[in-house]
């Protein structure tokens, strides 16, 4: 039985981490915590009497070999966290894969198909503008170019990290998969309305897209005392003006569209000189790809308004996109009647957040389930979910896996 308590020890075991002094965790892809919980999850995977093993851009994977050479179906999350993130973002869909496999090996012996639950290495984006890099790489969508010319903060490109931790990069190719029929992920819901309801499972539909834009504002850097008002360019103004301008674009929308202004860089950052260059990203997403493109020429319109109108310079560019993915109806049943099974409370409903997943389904049949989140906090180190329900989520997980690689 998937009991809370070892949900409880897997939760606490991986979240020693990388764990900072404030409760939260940075376990950025490619660092020492980073090892450090891969690791770990090596250990639980053996402890669970799966087959371990590392592919070439750090993805670790538990499998449980089938009886036919049918292809694999795979579950996971995963490993990295955000800057101060939770236990449980990514890793809960890891370590409920473990404890899924565990207990269907134990209860029913090999499966038909394959089955794997891997630890992805990467899909935060936090240390490098890569995200979902595990999923990518498995997929064939990783570069050995894209590995050389992207760097973390530091100038560190991933390429390097990848060796510091032996990897070797001219290797990326070899993790592309081509074996895998379906992936199921466990994640917790990051937002409140599950725990709100009183609800257990949350079986999602589809996952909104997501753009980064990098905008920089150019003023004029001056003396912050000696230089009139008038005479000032400082380029902190447009750019909160700007803020405000996109955030407004975002309640016109209306749900689902969410618009975030979650990193600045004020320069040259000293109290007395008036700020000659401001860089802030944002964050805009919805679950409608057209929409989300028009939020985006929004954006772009208002941004150039503002610059002009302040006599500044404004450069925008696209970091990221990803797409909406709806996720695969049959997978999404199969969690429905699963969760029925065990007398799980659940409900259809859209993610807020991004997931693997939503790369995956672009390729293969995919499917996202949620646990609640207490309070719908996540990344922040407040986040949690109880361990009944990780033991609940776990179960249901793997009544869906069951259904999927065991056949008679
Ligand atoms: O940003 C997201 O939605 C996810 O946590 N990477
Ligand atoms: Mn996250
Ligand atoms: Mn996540």
């Amino acid at each position: 039985m998937i009991s809370p308590e070892v949900l409880s020890r897997y939760i606490s075991t991986l979240g020693s981490c990388g764990a900072r002094g404030d409760g939260g965790l940075q376990r950025y892809t490619y660092t020492a915590a980073w090892s450090e919980a891969q690791a770990t999850v090596r250990m639980l995977m053996a402890e669970a009497g799966l087959d371990v093993y590392v592919d070439a851009v750090g993805n670790v994977f538990g499998r449980l070999p089938g009886s036919s050479g049918e292809p694999v179906i795979l579950t996971g999350s995963h490993i990295d966290t955000v800057k101060g993130g939770g236990k449980y973002d990514g890793a809960l869909g890891i370590l409920a894969g473990i404890a899924a496999l565990g207990e269907l090996r134990a209860q029913y012996g090999s499966p038909t198909a394959n089955l794997e639950v891997v630890a992805l290495c990467e899909e935060e984006g936090s240390r490098f503008n890569a995200n979902f890099l595990g999923s990518r790489a498995m997929l064939g969508l990783v570069s050995t170019e894209e590995l050389a010319t992207t760097f973390d903060d530091a100038g560190v490109s991933i390429r390097e990290a990848m060796v510091g931790v032996g990897l070797d990069p001219d290797d990326v190719l070899s993790a592309r998969r081509t074996d895998v029929a379906a992936f199921v992920e466990l994640h917790i819901e990051q937002s409140d309305r599950l725990h709100e309801m009183g609800e257990d499972i949350g079986v999602v539909t589809v996952i909104p897209g997501v753009v980064w834009l990098g905008v920089t504002v150019l003023g004029r850097a001056d003396h912050a005392g000696a230089t009139s008002m008038r005479r000032r360019s400082d380029a902190f103004v447009p750019a909160a003006q700007m803020a405000l301008a996109v955030r407004e674009i975002a309640l016109e929308a209306g749900d689902p569209a969410v618009i975030t202004t979650g990193r600045w860089d004020v320069r040259p950052g000293a109290a007395n000189i008036v700020p000659g260059e401001v860089s802030f990203t944002i964050d805009v997403r919805h679950t409608d790809a057209s929409v989300l493109s028009g939020l985006v020429n929004e954006i772009v319109h208002r941004c150039e308004m503002l610059a002009e109108r302040s006599g500044s310079m404004v450069q925008i560019y696209e970091q990221k996109r990803e797409n909406p993915s709806a996720m695969d109806e049959r997978l999404r049943t199969l969690i429905e009647e699963s969760a029925e099974l065990l007398g799980a409370r659940w409900r259809t409903m859209p993610s807020g957040a991004g997931h693997d997943s939503q790369v995956w389904a672009k390729h293969v049949p995919s499917a996202i389930m949620f646990v609640p989140s207490q309070d719908g906090r996540s990344h922040v180190p407040e986040e949690y979910t109880s361990p009944e329900h990780c033991a609940l989520g776990a179960r249901v997980l793997a009544a869906t896996l069951h259904r999927l690689a065991y056949r008679e």
